[in-house]
This record gives structure tokens, C-alpha cells and sequence, in this order.
């Protein structure tokens, strides 16, 4: 059981000018390094850690150099350089973000497109290194200790990660031995929740072939795979059909019912009213209003979108007052 907490969060993230990305001295930009491996490139698991390519690339080649920068630049040169790095462009993604969320909860965070939803997930499962604050989960500081944190979430982000060279089956049992699970376990785990969302059929097959909420659904299955104690939802029913989002709704249901955090975002205050004890609205990088979701309004599957709909938030936590989504 992990509460998860945040303190004056605040995320900029400092973009280039394109020109900028040019290589050093204002040269071309140096070459890609060769492309990775189908295993360097496939997703890691949280925790996983990034292997640098080699410096040599392939049999014979030469390692690109890049272009030496230039000893003698003349001073304008310089100068446009110097300026041309002050264009860069800041984002003020986060702007002193503070939550509480209780252990157990199943907490939404709303708001419009570019409002810091991702970003704040991002930080909280340590993707995403912020600026300035802290943020905890459980008694884990998320950013000091981010090995111990990686083992204790699992993560649906918003653009699917899966592994395209592999099978929706062999995603989970990698995703299991990643985490530590006996052979024995991963198998059983992993059938049980091909079984649950609906993939058994496919599961011998590569993920490559999938349709995008059957991609959606095996990302959610890979993230429970090792039973996190936080989970970590970021628009998990974008693009799902009725039923699916359904099923959606259900699985992260009896996923908490053991007592597990979930943090999910969306657009959808249907789908916030149904699942949510509490939900936070957040615009232009800072939380608007803080409460239990509003009023009951038919939990049809058709889409609200939050930046329209009624807020309609109440103060407090409503656990004990949820409703069915059927
Ligand atoms: N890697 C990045 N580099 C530069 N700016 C970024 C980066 N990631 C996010 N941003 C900016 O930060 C702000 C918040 O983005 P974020 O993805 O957190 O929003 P969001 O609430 O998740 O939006 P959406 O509902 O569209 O998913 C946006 O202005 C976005 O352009
Ligand atoms: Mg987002």
C-alpha cells in the first residue's frame, strides 16, 4: 500500500529553436548513431537501464566524428550563436504542483490538452526529471531513490510502448522476469491476464499486427503483470470501443480493490465520475480545484470532454459511494 505525494512540483522544459539543433559551431547536425538493435530499441520496463550503442558501428565502419568545433570563430558567428541559444523556447509544463493522494485511492487528474497531466506522470514514475519540488511514493523520494520507486508502479503511458519484434505473450513473461517473477509464475500470470482482457486468441501473436485498443489493453495487462502497488493510468481508455472501455473500467476496479493507488488521467468526466474517489483539475501546469467528482450523470461510455463538461467537484472522498458502471 503506497500513498503518493507531491510538493510544489514544477516542471520547465527548455526547447531549442530548430536552427539550435544544428551541430556544434552552427555545423551540420552530427550523424544518428547507428540504428539500434531490435533489443536496444524495444521499450524497457521501469527500471531498466538504457545501454549506450557501441562507438564502433558495424564491422569496418568508422564511428561518425562529429564536426570539430571551430577554434578561431569569428566574433559574429558568435555572437548569433549566443543568441540563437536564447531563443530557446521555455514551457512552463508544471507550476508548483502539490497532492496528497491517501493509499488505496483512485485519483483522476483532468484537464485540457497540454495542462501537465503526462508530466506529472512522468515524474512520479521517473521519466520525467523535474525542476524543482519533490515527490514521494510511499516513504520512496521519487527522484533520490528511483530504483526502489520504478519496483513499486506499473505504468500505462499515453502513447503505447510495446515491443513490436515480440508477442503479446512473450511481453508479459519478459515484462515478469524483468520484475523478478519465477518461470513458473510468469506463465501463470501471464495466461490469467491474456485471459482477463480478452487477448488469449492473439496472444501468440506479434504486437505489430494489433489494433490500437487491443494494444491499449495488453499495455494495461503488462502494467499489473508484477501487481504494483501504484498504478499509474495515463488516458488508458483513449480510443477504446464502449465495451472495452468497460472492461477497462472494471479490471482497474477489482485492481483496487486490494487496496492499491491508481492515478489515471482523462478527458473523460463520465469515466472520472465512475472510477474516481477524488479527481484534481489541472490548467496551464497548476491545480485548479481539488474534490470528489460531481454529480452522477449516466455512465455511458460516450465521450465528455472535461474542458467542456461541468467540473461539478465537491470537497472530500466518497469511497464508500461508488457507483456501477453497467
Ligand atoms: N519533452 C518535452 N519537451 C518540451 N515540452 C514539453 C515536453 N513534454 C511536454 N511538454 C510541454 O509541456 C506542456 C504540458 O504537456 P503534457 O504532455 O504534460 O500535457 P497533458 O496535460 O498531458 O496534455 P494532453 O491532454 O494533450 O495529453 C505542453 O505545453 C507540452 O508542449
Ligand atoms: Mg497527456
Amino acid at each position: 500500500m503506497a500513498r503518493v505525494r507531491t510538493e510544489s512540483l514544477r516542471k520547465v522544459f527548455v526547447v531549442p529553436p530548430p536552427r539550435a539543433r544544428r551541430g556544434p559551431r552552427g555545423g551540420p547536425a552530427p550523424a544518428p548513431s547507428r540504428p539500434a538493435s531490435p533489443t536496444a530499441a524495444s521499450p524497457q520496463p521501469p527500471g531498466a537501464v538504457a545501454t549506450a550503442p557501441p562507438a564502433e558501428g558495424p564491422a569496418g565502419a568508422r564511428p561518425t566524428a562529429a564536426p570539430e568545433p571551430d577554434a578561431e570563430e569569428p566574433e559574429p558567428a558568435r555572437r548569433r550563436r549566443r543568441a540563437r541559444a536564447r531563443e530557446a523556447t521555455r514551457v512552463v509544463a508544471l507550476d508548483g504542483v502539490s497532492l496528497d493522494v491517501p493509499s488505496g485511492e483512485i485519483f483522476g487528474l483532468l484537464g485540457p490538452n497540454g495542462a501537465g497531466k503526462t508530466t506529472m506522470v512522468g515524474i512520479l514514475t521517473t521519466r520525467v526529471r523535474p525542476t524543482e519540488g519533490r515527490a514521494w511514493i510511499g516513504e520512496d523520494d521519487v527522484w533520490r531513490d528511483p530504483v526502489r520507486v520504478k519496483r513499486h508502479i506499473g505504468v500505462v503511458p499515453q502513447r503505447p510502448n510495446l515491443d513490436f519484434q515480440l508477442t503479446a505473450r512473450e511481453i508479459l513473461l519478459f515484462h515478469g522476469a524483468y520484475f523478478g517473477m519465477s518461470g513458473k509464475d510468469r506463465a501463470r500470470r501471464a495466461d490469467e491476464l491474456l485471459e482477463r482482457f480478452q487477448l488469449t486468441g492473439r496472444g501468440g501473436d506479434l504486437v505489430t499486427g494489433y489494433s490500437g485498443g487491443m494494444q491499449q489493453r495488453l499495455s494495461l495487462a503488462r502494467a499489473i503483470m508484477h501487481e504494483p502497488e501504484v498504478l499509474f493510468l495515463d488516458e488508458p481508455s483513449a480510443g477504446l470501443d464502449p465495451q472495452t472501455r468497460l472492461l477497462l473500467w472494471e479490471i482497474v476496479r477489482e485492481y483496487n480493490a486490494a487496496a492499491r493507488t491508481v492515478i489515471l488521467t482523462t478527458h473523460y468526466m463520465d469515466e472520472a465520475d465512475t472510477l474516481c474517489d477524488r479527481i484534481a483539475i489541472i490548467d496551464h501546469g497548476r491545480v485548479i480545484q481539488q474534490g470528489t467528482p460531481g454529480p452522477s450523470r449516466p455512465p455511458s461510455p460516450a465521450a465528455t470532454s472535461s474542458s467542456s463538461a461541468s467540473t461539478g467537484i465537491r470537497p472530500g472522498c466518497r469511497r464508500c459511494s461508488r457507483r456501477s458502471p453497467a
